[in-house]
């Protein structure tokens, strides 16, 4: 617990390193967690035998649930296949495409920002920008709403909301501590949420009020979301289940993408070659011009550097599951009642399959390359039915944002700028990331 307090994620690829793809550790003298590296043993709990693998219960979920409560994220069984039905059309091909003008206009805007600072030497976080441009695409997207003024609110809660669940994760039972109002964090806890909760229910409110007035309706998945009713007992969401979703949604759609973005500038800066292959395929595919959902298929490469951040630095870098029956995984007996854990993290470390790990190589995602490896050596989106609704929203944002600011500027990391890893529920960059930026001409 020490360890994985101190360094989690060099903690797990040590003990990978050590024991191997299976492991079992003890805590509470008798309550038994579970770790599985290998590709294989990703795919039989996530896919062949998912249902034995669920999330309530799972640890970092219980630890979640104040922050997004019971919405797609952490339920489970007949009520999350419901919900996930309900709200799988909002991400249907043909509605991202009609995101994509949102997207690359929020991005637009934000780069005729930029302009001022462009050459000048001047320091700025762009993880911060990225996630100020993912929460306005997610809020104008998904619920029609403009979230900029918000911005500060939501990544200030959230940013100290997440540090005390993950401060109470270290501890057994930190889950059923996260309910004891008087517990030290707690109460911070419980004012982050609350100021998440005000906007995600003003947010509702207001979208409530419109329809009674019978403005135009927007058609989005809040209006989805509302409309939905039960097929047996024909009840609608109750104003519970909809923050619920709604507080996911926002969340989940926005944070991840902001720091795969990040993550991406960061890397960049490292690897100049890489850098200007991209610029080049970027010149040579739009000329100039703003992209469409069209161009992505020819944005080959800029795809391929996307798919190499995410590998480095997943933004989900770990999953959890409660293990519902005995099961036998590649001839390790799992107890019912245990939990486990997947790292993609370690994952797409793993130097069966990744030669060199920690090396930046945007060609390891050719088509040839890819068809080389198992399916499962590389799952930054999870898998199986429990695999993130908003994959494709995610990477046609990314696609599109990278190719953008490539057009326009390059982004330098500032000389002596720490870049240490800070896993929370979502792996960030501890002190940001600081850059300077010129513009390309
Ligand atoms: C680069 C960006 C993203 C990454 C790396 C990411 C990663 C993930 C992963 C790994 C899971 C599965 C978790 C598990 O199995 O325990 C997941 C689930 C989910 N993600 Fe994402 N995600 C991203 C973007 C998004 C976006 C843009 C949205 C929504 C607009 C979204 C909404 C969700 C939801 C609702 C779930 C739960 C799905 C379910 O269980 O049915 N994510 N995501």
């Amino acid at each position: 617990m020490r360890d994985f307090r101190a360094d989690a994620l060099s903690t797990f690829l040590h003990l990978r390193e050590t024991y191997g793809d299976a492991l079992r550790f003890r805590f509470l003298l008798h309550f038994h967690g579970h770790a599985f590296f290998h590709p294989d043993h990703v795919e039989h709990i996530l896919v062949h035998n998912n249902r034995n693998y669920v999330k309530m219960r799972g640890p970092g979920n219980e630890l979640l649930r104040p922050v997004v409560g019971n919405g797609l994220l952490t339920s489970d069984g007949d009520f999350w296949l419901r919900q996930r039905r309900l709200a799988q059309p909002a991400f249907h091909r043909r509605r991202i495409a009609a995101f994509s003008t949102t997207m690359t206009g929020a991005a637009g805007a934000m780069l005729d920002r930029w302009a001022d600072r462009a050459g000048t030497g001047q320091p700025w976080d762009v993880a911060e920008e990225m996630r100020r441009l993912t929460l306005e695409i997610a809020g104008r997207t998904l619920f029609s709403v403009d979230l900029t003024g918000e911005a500060e609110t939501i990544g200030d809660a959230f940013v100290t909301a997440s540090q005390k669940v993950i401060d109470y994760s270290a501890i057994p039972y930190g889950s059923l501590f996260l309910r004891v109002p008087f517990m030290p964090g707690v109460r911070t806890l419980n004012r982050n949420v609350a100021a998440l909760d005000s906007v995600v229910n003003g947010l509702i409110a207001e979208r409530r009020q419109r329809r009674r007035e019978g403005q135009g309706e927007s058609a989005d998945l809040l209006d989805m979301l509302m409309d939905a009713r039960d097929e047996e007992t024909g009840a609608t969401m109750t104003d519970e289940q909809l923050r619920d979703e709604v507080m996911t949604l926002l969340l989940a759609g926005h944070e991840t993408t902001a720091l795969a973005l990040s993550w991406t500038f960061y890397l960049l800066s490292q690897h100049p070659e890489v850098r200007e292959r991209l610029e080049a395929e970027v010149d040579a595919v739009l000329g100039g011009r703003v992209p469409t959902m069209d161009d992505i298929h020819a944005l080959a490469y800029t795809s391929q550097v996307i798919d190499e951040a995410l590998r480095l630095y997943p933004p989900a870098y770990l999953l959890s599951r409660f293990v519902v029956e005995n099961d036998v995984v590649d001839g390790y007996d799992i107890p019912a009642g245990s939990v486990l854990s997947l790292s993609p993290y370690v994952t797409h470390r793993h130097p069966e399959f990744w030669p060199e790990p920690e090396r930046f190589d945007p060609d390891r995602f050719t088509p040839e390359q890819q068809a080389g490896r198992p399916r499962f050596a590389y799952f930054p989106f999870g898998g199986g039915p429990r695999q993130c609704i908003g994959n494709r929203f995610a990477l046609t944002e990314a696609v599109l944002v990278l190719a953008m600011v490539t057009q326009r500027y390059r982004l330098d990391l500032v000389p002596g700028h720490p870049i240490a890893l800070e896993p929370l529920i979502t792996l960030r960059p501890k002190h940001g990331i600081l850059v300077t930026s010129t513009g390309r001409s």
